[in-house]
């Protein structure tokens, strides 16, 4: 018997759920490496965003989307049916855990909101899963880190969402920025724009049928059933959500941060607040934050949720011989010094190449050989969880240059982690 089959009889054997995982899956060996032609097997789970990654994941040669999972049915219901006419067959299931207790899944895909990103990953792990983790890897800055250390722990492929790390056009422009095509880079700006209405009220209200709420809380600490939070205005609230910066933005930094090639800034500030609606959303809809590094280099991003305007605008960066902009939807437009056009790209956003950069490293054994490895999305994920920080203490931050933790401010490192309902803590 080989070490992959010795193990999946083992996992086979024993129900796995929370935080017993961990124990087990230190004690077992490491899956043995995929052949290159040996077929992928995943199950997704959260089926808005994880509707068209199961397409995607289907679409790719080799690769079985064996189950589509939502706590609410009906949307599990038409991601099965999405996933048939892309070519395949998933079973629609409610509860995430039959994926990680199936040895025959190699990896979870996880689009379920924020707070379930990072307890998902790591329980997953734990139980020899690899994970696409949608962006931000995390609702807070410690999640990020104890993702890290499980993925290390235990030897996975751990892909952050951010697939523009995967489009070949912004490859092209990261790699001339990098390469000094623009001299000596000081600045990136990005900006982002979208014309959402209002959040409204927020009113008490009974569960709808067939969501399975206390599921869909999973980690978070419970809070009764009310209107305008599933789904998708979760984004808006704290508890569960990163607001725009943590929706859009991240993306947004995420290209910043790689272009300029830093990790960790030395100061945060944030600006703005819900200016254009007044109602119960808690997080900005305009907002600017400002993140400087050591050695002279600044990333800027500007939110704005609810106009239209620009909203093409994506990420340009500075340079003492000219300046780069990457395009949203893929490819790049170089200026010289002058402000002409040197060369102009178009390509695209890089979802399939994403997808398949995870596949790959799977089947090579090769788990930090990804795009958006995790230890990046951590780092890319941290910047917004920083700006959040800021916005909500009202101060300057001043960070770490190590790791990007807050120094000096107490009240501001308590927004590092979170409190977890009681059960559902993760550990590594
Ligand atoms: N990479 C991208 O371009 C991209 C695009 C859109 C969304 N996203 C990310 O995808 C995630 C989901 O966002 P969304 O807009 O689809 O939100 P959404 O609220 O519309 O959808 C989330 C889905 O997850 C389900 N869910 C909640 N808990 C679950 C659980 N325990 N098990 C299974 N399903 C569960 C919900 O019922 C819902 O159907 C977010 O983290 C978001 O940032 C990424």
């Amino acid at each position: 018997m080989t070490d992959a089959v010795n193990r999946r009889t083992f996992l086979n054997q024993t129900a796995i759920s929370g935080a017993a995982v961990g124990a087990l899956a230190a004690a077992t060996p490491a899956l043995a490496a995929k052949s290159a032609s040996d077929k992928v097997v995943v199950g997704v789970m959260g089926m808005s965003r994880g509707r068209s990654l199961a397409t995607g994941f289907t679409q790719q040669s080799g690769c079985e989307v064996k189950y589509v999972c939502d706590v609410d049915p009906q949307r599990a219901g038409t991601a099965a049916d999405a996933v048939e006419k892309a070519g395949g067959k998933a079973q629609a299931i409610g509860d995430f855990r039959k994926i990680l207790d199936d040895p025959g899944v190699d990896a979870l895909v996880c689009a379920a909101p924020n707070h379930w990103h990072a307890p998902a990953t790591i329980m997953a792990c734990a139980a020899g899963k690899h994970v696409y983790v949608e962006k931000p890897c995390s609702h807070n800055a410690r999640e990020g880190e104890l993702m890290v250390q499980a993925a290390r722990k235990h030897n996975r492929a751990v892909q952050m969402g951010t697939q523009r790390r995967s489009s070949p056009g912004i490859v092209e422009g990261i790699e001339k920025v990098r390469e000094g095509a623009i001299g000596r880079v000081y600045c990136a700006r990005s900006r982002y724009s979208s014309a959402r209405g209002e959040t409204g009220r927020t009113m008490p209200a009974e569960i709808p049928a067939g969501l399975d709420y206390e599921l869909w809380q999973g980690p978070a600490p419970r809070v009764p059933y009310a209107t305008n939070r599933v789904h998708y205005k979760w984004h808006w609230f704290w508890h569960w959500g990163n607001g725009e910066l943590g929706n859009n933005g991240v993306h947004y930094l995420d290209v910043c941060r790689w272009g300029m090639d830093v990790d960790y800034p030395i100061r945060v500030t944030s600006t703005g607040g819900r200016y254009v609606f007044n109602d119960d959303q808690q997080t900005p809809d305009t907002s600017t934050v400002a993140l400087e590094f050591d050695d002279k280099k600044l990333i800027t991003w500007d939110g704005l949720s609810c106009s239209r305007h620009n909203k093409n605008a994506f990420v340009t960066f500075f340079g003492d011989k000219g300046s780069l902009e990457i395009k949203s939807g893929g490819g790049y437009t170089q200026y010289d010094v002058k402000d002409k056009v040197v060369k102009d790209v178009k390509s695209n956003r890089g979802d399939a190449e994403h997808i398949l950069n995870f596949l790959t490293a799977i089947r090579n054994d090769t788990p930090l050989a990804l795009n958006a490895e995790i230890a990046e999305g951590h780092k890319s994920t941290l910047l917004c969880h920083l700006g959040n920080i800021a916005q909500r203490t009202g101060r300057a931050l001043t960070c770490r240059r190590a790791d990007g933790h807050i120094v000096g401010d107490e009240k501001a490192m308590e927004l590092w982690s979170r409190d977890y309902e009681p059960g559902w803590e993760p550990v590594v």
